[in-house]
């Protein structure tokens, strides 16, 4: 079995950090997103991945390429996104005629694919999708399971009034058969060839789907809530990894990583993830924070928030619930004329 993962995509729900940024780069617990699918995939004994990208290629290819991995990775261009379906078109060569699974790279799904996977290869369907049940399925791909459960029957692509509350995850299991689907579909009201276009396109011509049910949590990463939801959801799994020699008052699961100097005046109630080389002096650093490279934080309290790599805070007062990009600055200036100065980026968010 082969995999594909998706990075392309132009992320217009995570703007401005996917202005500068693909959106499955951003990291959650200091870990490009990307990163968990690769190795949801490589833990699923899959060693032959496929991963399509979009507008910012070179910058995932180098991300990704920073890390080893026990696979080897092809890169494959799509060109302007039409659709995860396309997606599937512009992989052709790659997939060749062997069953792969199709794995959307902003989704974090908690419990792997090994289980899904396995069912998949022990079973006779010619597709098979994940499925959990959501409080909000207008959002997602619905599905409609068969007379017996045992099939889906229907899927919509978020439908106005839903047959279900079961919505598909970004993670899907193909035989060959779905190419001659993908060729086959007209694209969306959206203008994009849609992937539960081309599974009910299987299901119209006679072809089975099975599906499986997840039981632990996942998130797809579309918008910044959903970004400090599933920093949460992982933070609470970490483990304490202390790098470095510090005086700081320090409660509950943390990480410090390498050169990250925190002085005695400071308190880190966990969980908490720091990166390399932060400076942090006389802050408070509260649960569900994660705290990328080089990072400067003095005199101000955070908590509940993504803070990327490079940014400086300085006598901020109290920061939660907040995602803050690269190389940004947040200082407490004492100049005169005093006041809010701001050079904020197209769609930023701020909330006084
Ligand atoms: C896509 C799929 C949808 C699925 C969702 C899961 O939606 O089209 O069926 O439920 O991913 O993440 P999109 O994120 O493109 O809106």
């Amino acid at each position: 079995m082969k995999a594909l993962i998706l990075s392309g995509g132009h992320g217009t729900r995570l703007r401005p950090l996917t202005y500068s940024q693909q959106k499955q780069l951003i990291p959650v617990a200091n870990k490009p997103v990307l990163f968990y699918a690769i190795e949801d995939v490589i833990e699923a004994g899959i060693h032959e991945i496929g991963i399509i990208v979009g507008p910012n290629a070179e910058q995932v290819k180098k991300v990704v390429m920073s890390r080893e991995w026990d696979a080897n990775i092809e890169f494959i261009y799509q060109g302007e996104p039409k659709g995860l379906a396309h997606a599937i078109l512009v992989a052709r060569d790659f997939l060749g005629d062997e069953d792969f699974v199709m794995y959307l790279g902003d989704n974090i799904l908690r419990e792997g694919i090994v289980r899904h996977k396995k069912y998949f290869e022990e079973n006779d369907f010619d597709a098979s999708i994940l499925l959990q049940e959501v409080p909000n399925p207008q959002q997602f791909g619905v599905a409609e399971l068969s007379e017996d459960g045992k099939t889906i029957k229907r899927l919509i692509e978020k439908p106005k009034v839903p047959p279900s509350n079961l919505a598909l995850v970004g993670i899907y299991f193909f035989k060959p058969v779905i190419h001659e689907a993908v060729r086959n579909i007209k694209p969306s009201w959206r203008n994009e060839l849609e992937i539960t276009d081309a599974i009910q396109w299987l299901i119209d011509h006679g072809y089975k789907v099975g599906w499986t049910k997840v039981t632990g949590w996942w998130k797809d990463t579309g918008k910044p809530e959903d970004i400090l939801d599933a920093n949460r959801l992982i933070l609470d799994d970490i483990e304490t990894d202390i790098k470095v020699n510090t005086k700081a008052r320090i409660h509950g699961r943390v990480v410090i990583d390498e050169g990250t100097e925190i002085d005695e005046n400071t308190v880190i109630k966990g969980p908490v993830v720091i990166g390399k080389n932060c400076r942090i002096k006389n802050a408070y650093i509260g649960p569900y924070t994660s705290i990328g490279d080089n990072v400067v934080i003095e005199n101000t309290e955070i908590e509940d928030s993504i803070i990327l790599e490079g940014s400086e805070i300085r006598n901020a007062g109290r920061i939660v619930e907040s995602l803050i990009g690269r190389g940004v600055k947040i200082i407490n200036g004492t100049a005169h004329p005093l006041g809010r100065k701001l050079v904020i980026g197209d769609n930023s968010r701020l909330i006084l």
